[in-house]
């Protein structure tokens, strides 16, 4: 085994656009402070996009979007690494040699992620099914020790410890077992449309989701559509409050205030008043954040990825020769 001296944390997400406060709150906004103490590495996932449909213009000025976003969100290239998925090979190589010796049917047929996107039906990418073993690819390269994501990656994390086991007790002890990394709050923000569905860019209608680089005036309307619970009363109270509950926990991740602070603000108020405030706290957030966004140029975007790519590759290379000797393929 190779010790570091510091932590590995491994995380990405998906160039697929609108991404949004959930993605922001429940994994890449944590991101950052992580940066001091560990070694770490953020993906842009690029051949985890194109599971499902993608236009090819689209999909490369989401690539550079999302990792103007890593940046926006103070991810320093100077302590971490940022990189480009489909630029270092290693990942699909890897996650073939897994697909064959480790990987069985009986574990992707139970995660659910898949479920929900096929929504049980067949005539879906053969990328989608195996997508968590590219996962585990990218987490396992790294000698990663922790992966920073929100609550719905809790699975495939978990996967890629198996998978990792299973190879180490059939060839050699080549993979550290990565952990998930999972806030207690945050890590799961629900539609706005919708309380119980998790929210998602996916989403059929845009007033689930507030986007990272959505307009004031978008932001405000979608706050103030968004859905309430019956009575009147601002608390937190997931079962029987969920969508208070959900707004209560943006708008405490946001103005750093705690929830417990807030329902003393709001006692005797009702949600109009909270959803008006709620509006400005996440308009001032946007725009700060779109600030730094767009001081970001492409060119200083594809240069971070670049130099990213390098370091990235020679890591990935070693830990790549190392599988491959061990299974006598070279
Ligand atoms: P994806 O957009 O699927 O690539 O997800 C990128 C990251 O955002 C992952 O760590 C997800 O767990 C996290 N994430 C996505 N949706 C949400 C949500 N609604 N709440 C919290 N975290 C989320
Ligand atoms: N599957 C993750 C998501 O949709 C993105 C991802 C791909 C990832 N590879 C990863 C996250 C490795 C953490 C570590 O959110």
């Amino acid at each position: 085994m190779i010790h570091q001296e510091k932590p590995t944390i491994f995380s990405g997400v998906q160039p697929s656009g609108n991404l949004h406060l959930g993605n922001y709150l429940g994994a890449i906004s944590r991101w950052a402070n992580l940066q001091d103490k560990n070694q770490c590495i953020f993906c842009v996932v690029d051949y985890h996009a194109i599971t499902i449909k993608q236009d090819p213009l689209e999909l490369k000025k989401n690539i550079i979007e999302t990792a103007k976003i890593y940046l926006a969100s103070g991810i320093d290239p100077k302590k971490s690494i940022i990189f480009q998925q489909s630029q270092v090979s290693e990942h699909t190589e890897l996650a073939w040699i897994l697909n064959c010796v480790s990987a069985r049917m009986s574990d992707l047929n139970k995660m659910t992620q898949y479920k929900d996107k096929a929504e049980g039906n067949e005539n879906v990418s053969v990328g989608l099914f195996d997508y968590p073993v590219l996962m585990a690819s990218d987490i396992l390269l790294y000698n990663t020790d922790l992966v920073p994501t929100g609550e719905d990656q809790k699975q495939h994390v978990e996967l890629s410890r198996t998978l990792a086991k299973r190879f180490n007790s059939q060839y050699k002890e080549l993979f550290r077992i990565p952990e998930p990394l999972i806030e207690r709050s945050g890590a799961r923000i629900m539609g706005l449309d919708d309380a119980f569905k998790k929210m998602s860019k996916s989403a059929k209608s845009e007033f689930n989701y507030i986007g990272l680089l959505d307009s004031p005036e978008q932001a405000r309307k979608k706050i103030m559509k968004a859905v309430t619970d019956t009575g009147s009363e601002i608390k937190y109270d997931k079962e029987n409050k969920p969508a208070i509950s959900n707004l209560l926990t943006i708008y405490s991740l946001l103005s750093k205030k705690t929830i417990k602070e807030l329902e003393v603000d709001y006692k005797g108020r009702g949600y109009g008043d909270f959803k008006k405030d709620l509006a400005e706290v996440v308009i001032n957030f946007l725009s700060d954040f779109q600030k730094r966004y767009n001081k970001i140029s492409d060119k200083e975007v594809v240069s971070v990825l670049l130099k990213g790519k390098k370091k990235a590759k020679n890591i990935a290379e070693k830990k790549l020769s190392e599988v491959k000797k061990s299974l006598g393929v070279l």
